[in-house]
């Protein structure tokens, strides 16, 4: 059974008529074109799948989006604003926290999250919020401290940023761990 369903997806409304038993990802990826939210396990387990909803980070593999019609939902696609990245792009693309960028897309909206309720989490709380979404890549060092000097950026704290910046732009490999 198909169903007509008006989403607003980061900001715009979106009128799709869809399987009633569809997921928000493949809906996202198949029938809206917004292919950023990776699909991964399907299972609830990677966290690839994150998106938002009125703010709160689901995961789109396991949410019908019968249930989501007037709530905000925000793709990565939805983090640049008027043609300017977030700050957690910019600092994941300046510390070199994607690889294969598979987990990036649900890593950054994940992230978003914690910053929009905490700006200035500690590590471990931002290791603890993201711990349901998986790398195979990059050993989480450098996802920490980017989401870090997004937080610092966000925050205006100038000397913070620069030293995290300083620290770890073009570091060695050591932020492997
Ligand atoms: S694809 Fe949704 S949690 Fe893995
Ligand atoms: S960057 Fe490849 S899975 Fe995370």
């Amino acid at each position: 059974m198909k169903a007509t369903l008006a989403l607003r997806v980061n900001g715009e409304d979106r009128d799709v008529v869809v399987p009633v038993h569809k997921t928000l990802l493949e809906v996202l990826r198949e029938d809206l074109g917004l292919t950023g939210t990776k699909h991964g396990c399907e299972l609830g387990e990677c966290g690839t799948c994150t998106v938002l909803v009125d703010g709160t980070p689901v995961l789109s593999c396991l949410t019908l989006p019968v249930e989501l019609q007037g709530r905000a939902i925000t793709t990565v696609e939805g983090l640049a604003q008027c043609g300017r990245l977030h700050p957690l792009q910019e600092a994941f693309t300046e510390l070199g926290a994607a690889q294969c960028g598979y987990c990036t897309p649900g890593i950054l909206v994940a992230a978003k999250a914690l910053l929009d309720r905490d700006p200035a989490p500690t590590r471990t709380d931002v290791a603890e919020w993201l711990a349901g979404n998986l790398c195979r890549c990059t050993g989480y060092l450098k996802i920490l401290e980017a989401v870090d000097l997004a937080a610092a950026r966000m925050r205006g704290d100038a000397a913070a940023a620069g030293a995290r910046a300083a620290g770890r732009a073009g570091g060695p490999a050591e932020a492997r761990r």
